[in-house]
């Protein structure tokens, strides 16, 4: 099997999980990173075993030296990395969410098809050996038919030395698009199928960045859906799948360490596997290694269906609860 070279865009904390993550796979070389500064990214490059390190994203795409360009940089700014790749004809792995609206989604995916390569948002979650347990489960019929899920992803920030990228409007901040997205693309993974309606409360952190935001949801099989995200609460993380016989529990369920099965209100089943990052990526990446060299143009755990519908989502909700910022997105 020929040697998948990986291209990174970005310099930040999960791009370097990334790097990490491709030495652990077999087949997988990160062999480029691209940064806006030479120094930055020639640090980067010394710091996570990569050979060579490129000003801006151009330089890398016209080297030639990569297969696969993954984008790790802040939200808003995943559009234009992500096309800039796609009209150069590489496949693209791109960090969640992929985009700030469920038409920038769908332009990008439209490119990759005129494109004929290969695109994919990084929910990585769905790759996890307990998520995938956990949709078994749910397959083989061990809670019955699906009714409810509950889901949070909760944290609190540092206010004093925030993360510009979490809290900076321009930058994409709140919790609806940096957790939430894996609270709505989780729960429609176990739900198998997308949401067909919601609605929902944001409440702002900082003017154009959400705290706290809610979601209720309806899936076409009638699942019904709660959801919970903030960057400025304290609570559990998790995710509940209610059957008409039995349970699901996942905590902190975006790494899935474990999940519990119950059947009629007894535990009947555990899985346990450590999946903190950069482990958890490694799942991810080697399917993605497989969907190249195989020539899919997509991933079957990662559809565009989904990303389109739930990045639309995303987006409508900010957009509804911050139009100045995200009513043109
Ligand atoms: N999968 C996961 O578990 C996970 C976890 C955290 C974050 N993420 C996602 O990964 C993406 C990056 O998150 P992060 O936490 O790594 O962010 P970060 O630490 O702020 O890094 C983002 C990088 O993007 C580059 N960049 C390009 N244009 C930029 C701009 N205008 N402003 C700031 N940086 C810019 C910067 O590298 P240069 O300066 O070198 O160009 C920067 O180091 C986000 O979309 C986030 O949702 C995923």
């Amino acid at each position: 099997m020929k040697e998948l070279l990986i291209g990174i865009v970005g310099t930040g904390s999960i791009a370097s999980r990334f790097a990490r993550a491709c030495h652990m796979v077999e087949g997988v070389t990160p062999a480029a990173v691209s940064s806006r500064s030479e120094e930055r990214g020639r640090l980067f490059a010394a710091e996570n075993g990569i050979q060579e390190a490129f000003t801006g994203e151009e330089a890398m795409l016209a080297s030639g030296k990569v297969d696969l360009v993954y984008v790790a940089t802040p939200h808003p700014i995943h559009f234009e990395a992500v096309l800039l790749a796609l009209r150069a004809g590489k496949p693209v792995l791109c960090e969640k969410p992929m985009a700030l609206s469920g038409k920038q989604a769908e332009a990008l995916f439209a490119e990759a098809e005129r494109q004929h390569v290969f695109l994919m948002e990084g929910m990585w979650s769905r790759f996890l050996p307990c998520s995938r347990k956990a949709l078994s489960w749910i397959r083989e019929g061990r809670i019955g038919r699906v009714r409810m899920i509950d889901g949070a992803f909760t944290f609190t920030v540092d206010r004093q030395h925030p993360k510009p990228r979490l809290v900076r409007p321009e930058l994409g901040g709140g919790a609806m698009f940096d957790v939430g997205v894996y609270t709505l693309e989780m729960a429609s993974f176990y739900a198998g199928c997308n949401p067909e309606s919601f609605s929902g409360y944001c409440e702002p952190f900082c003017p154009g960045t959400d705290g706290t935001s809610v979601l209720a949801l309806r899936y076409p099989n009638g699942v019904l859906a709660t959801l919970r995200m903030g960057i400025d609460c304290e609570a559990e993380t998790y995710m509940k799948i209610y059957g008409e016989k039995g349970r699901i529990e996942i905590p902190r369920f975006f790494s899935a360490p474990q999940a519990r099965l119950f059947e009629d209100g007894v535990l009947a089943e555990t899985v346990s596997e450590d999946c903190e990052l950069p482990k958890g990526f490694t799942w991810q990446i080697a399917a993605v290694r497989d969907d190249l060299s195989a020539g899919r143009l997509q991933n079957a755990l990662v559809p565009k269906e989904t990303t389109i519908a739930c990045n639309r989502i995303l987006g409508e909700m900010m957009a509804s609860f911050f139009p100045d910022r995200y009513g043109n997105s």
